[in-house]
């Protein structure tokens, strides 16, 4: 397994190219399922989330493969129904497979994803959703069994807002019969990329982006070409290193427009951040931190996949930061770890009461999910002395070489294989 050796206390500088968002790229690789034919996805990201949904379209029937940068995916012969529990339980992003192939084939049998550490991230809704589109969906086994002759138009009202339960929706809704209405839809950037993608491929949609959707049903769609959208929460993190550590970094490729809750607070902290043009940002550092209030939402809320993040930088802030996490249950894995390298937090439910300390020192600690190991290796680049990241297979499943990028902005910082 590997790990990640930081030696702390070094202002970043340098500039660094942020890579195509994980969350924007695996709906849109479940969306070659919608289509017979050969989808290409550029500048794919070399994430282990991606190389994992590869392998369950390849199990479904799909060919797959990768070409000078581009993740190509033939549909035609898609002939799988069924999504294995142990494809899914790896990453529950699996579910997405679920609205395409109910859609295309009228039938799919998905394990269900069970919970992860940040909390039990139930599908329920997605599952009403289809139910609100005519499918008849049966538990049998821990697997969810959803069939539909052809899906029929109707009206979804999500209790709540859910990105891969509005992506699933979006996705069957495009060759349902009629029009589908989803209502308390999901708004984030990824939402209205792959609207875009679907769009591309002769889909019928209206306000995407919004927490209205329509979508007018076709009877098929054509395979896409499609440029996925930046990484909005790689850019956050690198921003959020930079204000940790000091020193000024250039970051191309960001759509500064995705990340107003974030700026906005980096801002208040102390951080300054500009928009340089052409997807190209420049953020200055000058610790020690402000201490700000988050509370997290859906978006255009400040996210949930910055919370972690987030929470290291107050860690070393100035005063008090009250962190409220209002979308999953368990999602302070990283606070025992911070705690670890001297952070004081205290947490309440759902709410985490972060004082500022002079200084992180650097120890082992261990990676318990994607967006906590982020938090320890910005925590490290901060923390005196050495720092040692265990588990950075979280890290991998959706940071491009992270450690890398950090270390051509001058960070201390390598990968060893323990
Ligand atoms: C997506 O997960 C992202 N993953 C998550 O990113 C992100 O944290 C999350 O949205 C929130 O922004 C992908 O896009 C692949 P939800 P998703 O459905 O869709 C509850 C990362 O670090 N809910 O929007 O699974 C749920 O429990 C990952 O990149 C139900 O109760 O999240 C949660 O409390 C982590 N029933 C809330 O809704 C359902 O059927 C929002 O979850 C669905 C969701």
């Amino acid at each position: 397994m590997d790990a990640i050796v930081i030696e702390g206390a070094r202002p970043l500088r340098g500039g660094v190219a942020v890579s195509p968002a994980k969350n924007a790229v695996l709906p849109v690789m479940a969306a070659a399922l919608l289509a017979a034919g050969t989808s290409r996805v550029r500048r794919i990201p070399r994430l282990a989330d991606v190389r994992t949904l590869a392998r369950l379209l390849e199990h479904l029937g799909a060919r797959v493969s990768f070409d000078n940068g581009s993740l190509v995916v033939d549909a035609t012969d898609v002939g799988g129904r069924e999504a294995p529990y142990d494809l899914v339980k790896t990453m529950r992003a699996s579910v997405l497979v679920l609205g395409p192939l109910v859609a295309r084939f009228g039938r799919a049998r998905v394990s269900l994803p069970g919970g992860c550490a940040i909390g039990a991230r139930p599908i329920n809704l997605h599952l009403a959703g289809l139910e609100a589109l005519g499918a008849r969906v049966r538990l049998d086994h821990g697997y969810v069994e959803v069939a539909a002759d052809r899906l029929r138009g109707g009206r979804v009202v999500f209790d709540q807002p859910t990105v891969t339960g509005t992506e699933n929706l979006l996705m069957a809704a495009t060759l349902a019969e009629g029009r589908t209405v989803i209502e308390n839809a999901a708004r984030e950037p990824e939402v209205v990329d792959l609207a875009g993608c679907l769009a591309s491929m002769g889909a019928r949609i209206a306000g995407a982006g919004s927490s209205v959707i329509e979508v007018d049903g076709v009877d098929r769609l054509a395979p896409y070409d499609h440029q996925p959208i930046p990484d909005r929460i790689e850019a956050a993190t690198l921003m959020t290193a930079v204000a940790l550590c000091g020193g000024e970094v250039r970051l191309d490729g960001v759509r500064l427009d995705h990340l107003d809750a974030v700026v906005e607070k980096l801002r208040r902290a102390g951080a300054d951040v500009a928009d340089e043009g052409g997807g190209a940002v420049r953020v200055r550092g000058a610790p020690p931190a402000d201490s700000v209030d988050v509370i997290t939402g859906p978006y255009p809320a400040f996210p949930t996949d910055m919370q972690a993040q987030f929470m290291a930088l107050m860690a070393c802030g100035r005063g008090l930061s009250v962190i409220t996490e209002k979308i999953f249950e368990n999602r302070y894995m990283h606070v025992a770890e911070l705690q670890r390298m001297g952070a004081d937090i205290t947490v309440e439910g759902a709410t985490a009461v972060v004082r500022g300390v002079p200084r992180l020192s650097g120890a082992r600690v261990m990676a318990t999910d994607l967006r906590a190991s982020a938090a320890l290796v910005l925590a490290g680049l901060v923390a005196t002395g050495t720092t040692v990241v265990s588990r950075v297979y979280h890290l991998d499943r959706g940071y491009e070489a992270l450690d890398r990028k950090l270390a051509s902005l001058g960070a201390r910082i390598e990968r060893i294989r323990e």
